[in-house]
């Protein structure tokens, strides 16, 4: 049995949803390790800080994590699939609905995260500063964010393929992905393959990711009044922003 369906989205399917954390987990995210290291850049900023809000929070893998480092934490995702994921998996954690260009929470954090490129999925440097403004807004003064970027425009592989196959129950997942330059942005087609009991099925996604420039994403901080610098590096390989709040 083999039936494919493609799909675009930046929010993500169920069937995404359902394979995210194992797929991810073979290409070697370490979900705990990376939530530690984001604790101990918002503590060198902000010492004391208590609570986190961790915006496109997916699954809620960091959370499950930082909870245990914070007193208070939330996430909003916007895709209903990731959201359910968190949800089961946190009890007690607040997960909101919501997209990270216009949320309101009505409370402000001492953190505010934003992981693995997911303001990438804003299209143009308006929706950029929107996101920027948003996660300013639930921010208090002193407050830190931490936001993992796309590739720099400069920075991008055109053409660049990878892939990797998981195991779960005794299931395998393969997840092939081809990204090209298409004008400001990244067009990536990720295939997955799931072989289970049943049989084997695919679905395909097509994922846009701006290639922001590093000056973009520091004026977008800038206007929503975060300081803000680039640390490059890990965890991903594009480094991370860490800005405070005026
Ligand atoms: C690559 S995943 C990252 C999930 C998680 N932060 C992590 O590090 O594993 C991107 C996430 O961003 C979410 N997302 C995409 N656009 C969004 C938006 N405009 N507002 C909020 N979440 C969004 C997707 O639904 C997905 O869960």
């Amino acid at each position: 049995m083999s039936n494919a369906i493609e799909r675009t989205a930046s929010a993500y399917s169920r069937e995404h949803a359902d394979v995210y954390d194992v797929v991810h987990a073979a290409r070697g995210r370490d979900w705990a390790v990376e939530a530690d290291n984001v604790v101990r850049l918002v503590q060198e900023r902000l010492p004391g800080a208590r609570s986190l809000l961790d915006v496109a929070c997916g699954t809620g893998a960091h959370l499950e994590r930082i909870r245990f480092l914070f007193p208070h934490v939330a996430g909003l995702e916007l895709s209903d699939a990731m959201r359910e994921i968190a949800t089961r998996r946190l009890p007690g954690v607040p997960i909101h609905p919501g997209d990270m260009r216009d949320f309101h929470l009505d409370e402000q954090f001492d953190a505010v995260t934003c992981m693995c490129f997911s303001i990438a999925y804003m299209q143009t440097p308006e929706d950029l500063g929107r996101a920027a403004a948003s996660m300013a807004r639930h921010l208090v003064p002193g407050g830190v964010a931490v936001v993992e970027p796309w590739w720099f425009s400069e920075q991008f592989l055109d053409g660049y393929v990878t892939g990797s196959v998981a195991e779960r129950n005794g299931s395998v997942i393969s997840r092939l992905s081809h990204s090209v330059r298409d004008g400001r942005a990244t067009r990536m087609t990720v295939r997955y393959t799931v072989a289970e009991s049943t049989g084997i099925r695919d679905f395909t996604e097509q994922e846009i990711l701006s290639l922001f420039t590093e000056d973009e994403y520091l004026a977008a901080f800038e206007q929503a009044g975060i300081r803000a610098e680039h640390l490059p590096g890990g965890p991903n390989g594009r480094g991370l922003f860490l800005g405070v709040r005026d």
